[in-house]
This record gives C-alpha cells, structure tokens and sequence, in this order.
C-alpha cells in the first residue's frame, strides 16, 4: 500500500501528557479475548462484534454471592432480566445460582420457557396485565406490587384463581443521597406504603411477605444502600409491631455501579467504582441499625449492570478516517449508538486492536449512522487509524443487546467466549430477512 498522505492541520491539544496521577492516558492496544486473537474471532463471526467472557461473568456472580456470604446466612442474588437476557447469559447466572428477576410478560415467559422455577422468580415493574398475573399466581412467581391499582388486579386475579399468593410491596424511601428513581412502588414517607399495607390485609386475598425497593442505577455511594436498608428494616419491624404481619424477604433491588465511566464523572470508572463488598458491607450495617437485633429476614439483591457490564467488548471496524470543521480527526466505526446506547451515558474505553502507529491526537469515534447523535466517543487521544483496522469498546455487556435497536443497519453476532477458548454465536446477526419476515405489504399495495 502506498503511503497516505494527509494535508497537515494545527490542532490545538485539549488531551493527552500525563493526567494528575502522573500516568500517561496512552490507549493501550487488545489484541486478545480470553486468549483468542480477536482477528480470528472477526474472521469467524464478523464485525461489529459484542463478545462475552463467560469466565469473568460467572467470577463477579461468585464475588457477589461470597461478599454476601460474609454477613447474611439467607440471601437471594436474582439476575435482572432486563439487563441482558440473552437465554446463554441467563443459563450462566443460574448455574450460578441466581433466581429471575423480570419486569414483564415476555420476561416472565422467557424465564419460566429457560425452566426456572415459578418460586425463583421475582416480578416486578408497573406494568403487569391480568394475565401475566394469573400465570405468575399460578406459578407460585413473587410478585411484588407497584400501585395501588395493581393491587386491586392482583387480588381479582387471586379471588378468581381461588389462591392465596404471597405478595411483596414495592416502596420508595426518600432522603436518600442518591439521584434515586422516584415512579415506583408506595412512598413510605407520606404514608402511602401504609395505607396499601392496611389495604392489603383487610381484604386478606393476598398475603404480604416481602418489601422491595430499588434506589436507582449506576449507584456510585454505598452509603445510600445503608439508607435504604434501615429505612426497610424500620418498616418491616413497624408492620410487626402495629399488624403483627411477619415478612420474610426484603429485597434492596440492584443499581451497583459497573466499571464503565458516566460522561459527567470526573475519574474513571476503574478508579472511582465501589468494591461489591464496600456495597454490601454498607446494606449490612444498615440492616442491623434498623433490626435492632431481630432476626433479619432472607436478603435479595437484583444486582444486574455490575454483574455482566465489565464481561464484554464490542470489536468495531474502522470504515473511514476524516478531518471535521474544527480541525479534529473523525474515525468512522461500523458500529454506531443503534448497537451501544450506552454510548450516551458513558465515555466507553475504546482500545486499538493492533499495535497503534503515528502520533496520538484527539480523535472522534462516529457509527455508521446518517445521523449527527451518533457518537461513540468524544475527544479520545488516539494513534491514526486506518480503514479496515479495528477498535475494542469495552464495559459493553449491561443494557446494550436489551435496548439496542435495529435502524438503519442491523445488529450483529453476539459470542460468548468460553473458559477453555471455545466461540460460539449467542444470538445470530439479523438480515435483511430477518426484516422482511415481520412485514406484510397489504393486499391492495401489491403489485
Ligand atoms: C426493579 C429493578 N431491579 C433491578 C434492576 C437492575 O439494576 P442495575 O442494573 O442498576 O443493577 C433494575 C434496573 O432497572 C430494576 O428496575
């Protein structure tokens, strides 16, 4: 190939020299996968590429629950369907364990067709009709209740059913110092939670045997966990005290925060994210503050993002180099935000997967998208690239292949990457096919 030649711009350098620690924020290359070389796993599976470690999932599952061990005898870790519930991903966390925690029919449907059982699923959400009800009633699932509305469905479902399921309530807990969701549950600071409590046990069709509560996402202070467990453990002691009701579970949701980087933190995620024993260490404590000696009831934890963000990568392929208006290099990947939504939350690692050459400057990485929104990263000090090289985005494995969407091109193989070195396609690359196969052209369109 013939030297390339590109016309010399002056740049001025917002990037790059050493950060306050010293260190020097040059972009390391990632030639390998598990020990298998990524142009191999690109040659047998194509690019875009989302690759899952089945390794690193099942370690952070097994971290997770040997934090747990350490301070409750009788704990639950369900794996958030929503966060990726790809059927391999899902059979990786039971094997280790883990129940379903589902937030929707289809979810529901998913995980009782994979063979988990009724009573190791956790429904929750605010939308559940009267028949995902009646299949979860009857399938002994845990359903915990959003509103008061889903109440009264919840109790004509049961009286029609002629059951008496055991239900949880959602709650939400002011105060907490965390940007926390506030649309979920019964707000127990204006007493809402007690009003559907009281509800609840005069009609007596269902019977209440859990709380619920999840705080938020991407939750960067552990000490809102201990909030929230004292606040829930005040709760259940006053439902004992005042209705003599006994709740066995109280389940604190997930919201751990993965070692990706939010676009408005200062350090990087590897530096700044909590261990999962700081955050369990604070849910804890704050569980014996609010038990004041009793007995604590079975722990949940629906930890999604923390257990699967930082076991895959997305491999890209550069398709294009171009200078912009202000003077800043643009690199064109072939996968775009369509593929990686979280491209708007977090500033993703990108890596070179081959040794770089040249002179690193800041760099722009677009998808593929005719559309201006679609930026992978801002402003990443990075050597040239050349068309056809590759690029590895990582922390990709929470929320990416549940939100993404087909637009404008279609979504990729996604693998996952054995113990052993073994490759095999997860969910298939769409074709045009696979499009074609959802539409219908009316009778009167046709030709
Ligand atoms: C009820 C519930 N539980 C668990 C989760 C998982 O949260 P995360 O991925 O932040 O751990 C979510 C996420 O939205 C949720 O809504």
């Amino acid at each position: 190939m013939s030297p390339r030649y590109e016309r010399p711009v002056i740049v001025r350098h917002a990037l790059g020299g050493a950060d306050k620690f010293g260190a020097a924020n040059a972009v390391r290359p990632m030639r390998d996968f598990e020990g298998v070389s990524i142009a191999e796993l690109v040659a047998a599976h194509g690019s875009p590429l989302f690759l899952f470690s089945e390794r690193l999932l099942r370690q952070r599952v097994r971290e997770l629950r040997s934090q747990l061990s350490r301070r409750f005898d009788d704990f639950v870790v369900a794996w958030s369907y929503k966060t990726n519930y790809l059927g391999a991903i899902c059979e990786v966390m039971h094997q280790e364990g883990s129940w379903a925690e589902v937030v929707s029919g289809m979810e529901l449907e998913k995980a009782l067709g994979a063979g988990v059982p009724g009573a190791r699923i956790l429904f929750n959400g605010p939308a559940k009709s009267a028949g995902d009800l009646e299949v979860a009633f009857r399938t002994g699932v845990h359903v915990h209740v959003d509103h008061l509305d889903e109440l009264e469905f919840a109790e004509r479902v049961a009286e029609r059913l002629g059951l008496r399921p055991q239900v949880g309530l959602r709650v939400h807990i002011g105060d907490l110092p965390v940007q926390q969701w506030d649309r979920f549950g019964f707000t127990l600071d204006n007493g809402s939670a007690d009003q559907a409590v009281r509800r609840l046990l005069r009609r007596g069709v269902l019977e209440l045997t859990a709380l619920h509560c999840h705080i938020g996402t991407f939750v960067l202070d552990p000490a809102a966990y201990r909030h929230e467990a004292r606040a829930l453990a005040r709760f259940l002691r006053r439902l004992e005290r005042e209705h003599g009701v006994r709740i066995d579970s109280l389940d604190l949701g997930g919201g751990f925060a993965s070692h990706n980087t939010l676009h408005q933190q200062y350090l990087p995620g590897e530096e700044l994210t909590p261990s999962l024993g700081q955050y369990v260490e604070q849910l804890a404590d704050g569980l014996d503050e609010g038990l004041e000696g009793a007995p604590p009831p079975r722990i949940v934890l629906e930890t999604g993002r923390a257990m699967v963000d930082d076991a895959a990568i997305l491999v890209a392929t550069v398709l294009a180099n171009k200078r912009l208006a202000d003077g800043r290099r643009g690199v064109v990947l072939d996968a775009g935000v369509n593929i990686l939504p979280t491209a708007w939350w977090y500033r993703h690692d990108v890596f070179p997967a081959q040794e770089p050459r040249g002179l690193a400057e800041p760099t722009v990485f677009f998808g593929p998208l005719c559309m201006n929104i679609d930026v992978v990263r801002e402003a990443l000090m990075f050597a040239p690239l050349e068309a056809g090289e590759r690029v590895v985005i990582g922390h990709v494995g929470a929320y990416n292949v549940t939100q993404w969407m087909q637009f404008i091109t279609l979504r990729p193989n996604v693998v996952l990457v054995s113990e052993r070195g073994e490759h095999a396609v997860i969910r298939r690359a769409e074709t045009v096919a696979t499009l074609l196969q959802q539409e219908e052209v009316p009778p009167w369109l046709r030709r």
